[in-house]
């Protein structure tokens, strides 16, 4: 799958975005390693710290079907800008994502942007710090 259908994965599941507060709707598709795509929106709630972003939504929807390891994962937003994982999200994604995994995100006027993970999140808390 090329990134730019994984953009459009990401944009259909931006649509279906469930964001009444804030009206910001996010959409990520990610691709496993087994080569399966999975997509999640940002679903909001009136308890505001209950909503959950897309990114983690997208990466509970793989670990449900079966797949764990994440070569690249694309963002969506109704902003129109680069949208960049929070920091919830990639200490989420940090578990799952390859060594050398990939974040696409796309902005309206600019275009595609490619951001290794590693670069986003380079000290992750991770289950080494756990023996530590
Ligand atoms: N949001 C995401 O879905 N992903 C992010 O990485 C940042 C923020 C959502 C949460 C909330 O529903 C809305 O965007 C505004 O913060």
């Amino acid at each position: 799958m090329t990134d730019e259908e994984l953009l459009k994965e990401a944009k259909d599941a931006m649509e279906k975005a469930y964001a009444p507060y804030s009206h910001f709707k996010v959409g990520a598709a990610l691709l496993s390693k087994e080569g399966k795509a999975f997509s999640g929106c940002n679903v909001e709630n009136a308890s505001y710290g209950a909503s959950i972003c897309a990114e983690r939504n997208a990466m509970t929807n793989a670990v449900s079907g079966g797949c764990t390891s994440v070569s690249r994962i694309a963002i969506v937003s109704s902003g129109g800008g680069f949208t960049y994982p929070c920091g919830i999200c990639r200490q989420f994604l940090s578990e799952f994502m390859d060594k050398d995994g990939t974040v696409i995100l796309c902005d309206s006027e600019k275009g595609i942007k490619r951001i290794p993970f590693g670069e986003l999140f380079p000290f992750p808390f991770d289950k080494n710090s756990l023996n530590e």
